[in-house]
């Protein structure tokens, strides 16, 4: 579509769909997905001091300190794909001080998506929840069971316990009240508990007013 590039937060909490919905965002808008998780995961696994300072605070579901992911997402929206395709910042802010960060900054969202979905029915989802290494899909072994033919080399991720869920949720919780309150202009809540093409079909009916304001 002509005109100016989409700006899209999604937020949620452990679990909510974020990834999955962020998979289909990104195949029918063409924004570059921003996952702060995935940024993380990739800098301890390469071993950077980012990702040295960033591992035990992962493995505990506590938040990373503002030092390692400020710059990283701040640097990561100033990159020329970004700013020229629109941006799809998924698991950021996830505090009141990394919304203060982003808006001293002058970086706003189109549309802030809150999937919401009640905490009884998300560690389901967690212990369930595999990965494909190669292709980056996610799958559930109940919700979205993998074909036969990766089941073999799909990974589970190191904090997809059922304690160490229970504390992202509880971080979760602490926090998500301070940066919705950055956003009350642009919040869109979404029942995360339907399908997930129930829930794309919502995304979408919101990204699309979001696109329809900027463009006129
Ligand atoms: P991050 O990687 O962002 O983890 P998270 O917020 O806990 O979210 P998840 O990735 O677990 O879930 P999701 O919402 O993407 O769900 P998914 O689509 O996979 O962050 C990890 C850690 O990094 C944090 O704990 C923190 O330490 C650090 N971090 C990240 N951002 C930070 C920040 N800004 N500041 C500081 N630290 C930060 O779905 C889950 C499962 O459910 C899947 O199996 C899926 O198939 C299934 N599913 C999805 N939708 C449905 C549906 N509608 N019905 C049934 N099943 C479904």
């Amino acid at each position: 579509a002509a005109g100016q590039p989409l700006r899209v937060m999604i937020a949620g909490a452990p679990a909510a769909g974020k990834g999955t919905q962020c998979a289909k965002i990104v195949e029918k808008y063409g924004l570059v997905h921003i996952s702060v998780g995935d940024l993380l995961r990739a800098e301890v696994a390469a071993g950077t001091s980012a990702g040295l300072k960033a591992k035990s605070f992962m493995d505990n579901g506590d938040l990373v300190p503002n030092e390692v992911v400020v710059e990283m997402v701040q640097n990561k929206l100033g990159e020329t794909d970004v700013q020229h395709n629109g941006w799809l910042l998924d698991g950021y802010p996830r505090s009141g001080e990394q919304a203060e960060a982003i808006e001293k900054e002058g970086i706003r969202p189109d549309v802030f998506l809150l999937i919401n979905v009640p905490d009884e029915l998300l560690i389901d989802r967690v212990v369930g929840r595999r990965s494909d290494p190669v292709t980056g899909e996610i799958y559930h072994l109940t919700f979205k069971p993998p074909p036969a033919d990766v089941k073999g080399r799909l990974v589970q991720r190191s904090d997809d316990t059922e304690e160490k869920a229970r504390n992202r949720l509880w971080t979760y919780h602490a926090n998500v009240d301070a940066v919705v309150g950055y956003y009350e202009q642009q919040l869109v809540e979404i029942d995360g508990t339907r399908s997930m093409d129930e829930v794309f079909a919502s995304i979408q009916a919101a990204i699309d007013a979001a696109a329809r304001a900027v463009a006129a």
